[in-house]
């Protein structure tokens, strides 16, 4: 059984939720590898802080280039890896037009699959030689309710909705064919969150929406009884 973790790797570690669960490791003490896509500047004041136990690393999830250098960057500093956590995602439907006014044009439906639903499959795939070798064994997919089917009561948001679905069929899949080999694998809903996506009228602030989900993440494996739940740990229906 899975016990123990020391370190992590984050995607979407720069801002938002990504930014606060890397907070939080850190001052519990673990080795963190923070993905950062444009800039690592939000995470210069935990370097700062925590020097050489933060390892800033530069990925795109949606770019195969990008995600082989980060594991060639992450490799020069760990031969292992315990903890995934695929954070990175994308809300591209600002506006959340009405269905007649989808736009099949402007690419952002091709874009939010390569990133939300792909791209922690791309990341897993590169990074599992090294969390194959790891204590832990644990993969997380921060998904949301917005990819349940059956709790599904909105008429939009097509885009975001569709590609969270298939990151909680990609986790699935994923336990099916990783739990054999001592894996956990797990899709969570982090809660309503005030970050740039959720906006500052949303229910959690990220450093309590990280606490809430490092709690329901790092629980015994044989304890879960769902590998799709949310940040209380209620779980939700596919
Ligand atoms: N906020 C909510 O209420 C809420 C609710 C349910 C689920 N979620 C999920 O929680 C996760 C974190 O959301 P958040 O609210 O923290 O979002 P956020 O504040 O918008 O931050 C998104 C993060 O993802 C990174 N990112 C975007 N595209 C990327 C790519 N192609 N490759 C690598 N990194 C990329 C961003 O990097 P840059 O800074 O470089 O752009 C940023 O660090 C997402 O998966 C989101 O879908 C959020």
């Amino acid at each position: 059984m899975n016990e123990s973790y020391d370190t992590v790797f984050i995607t979407g570690a720069s801002r938002g939720l990504g930014l606060a669960l890397s907070e939080l490791f850190l001052e519990q003490g673990h080795r963190v590898f923070a993905g950062y896509l444009s800039s690592a500047t939000g995470l210069s004041d935990l370097q700062e802080r925590y020097g050489e136990r933060l390892c800033a690393v530069k990925i795109d999830v949606s770019d195969p280039a990008s995600v082989r250098a980060a594991v060639t960057e992450v490799k020069r500093h760990t031969d292992t890896l315990d903890l995934l956590v695929n954070n990175a995602g994308v809300h591209l439907e600002g506006e959340r037009v009405p269905f007649e006014q989808l736009d099949f044009g402007d690419g952002h439906l091709e874009a939010t699959m390569a990133v939300n639903a792909f791209g922690l499959l791309r990341v897993t795939q590169a990074f599992l030689e090294l969390l194959e070798v790891g204590a832990y064994k644990r993969i997380v997919n921060i998904t949301s309710e917005a990819g349940s089917i059956g709790a599904c009561t909105r008429d939009r948001e097509f885009a975001y909705c569709m590609s969270k679905s298939a990151a909680n069929m990609a986790t699935k899949l994923l336990h099916n064919n990783l739990s054999p080999r001592g894996f956990t694998v797990l899709a969570v809903h982090p809660g309503w969150i005030q970050t740039d996506m959720g906006g500052p009228a949303a229910d959690l602030t990220p450093v309590e929406a990280a606490a809430d989900v490092v709690s329901v993440i790092t629980g015994d494996a044989a304890d879960y009884e769902s590998i799709y739940f949310d940040h209380t740990g209620a779980a939700w229906p596919w």
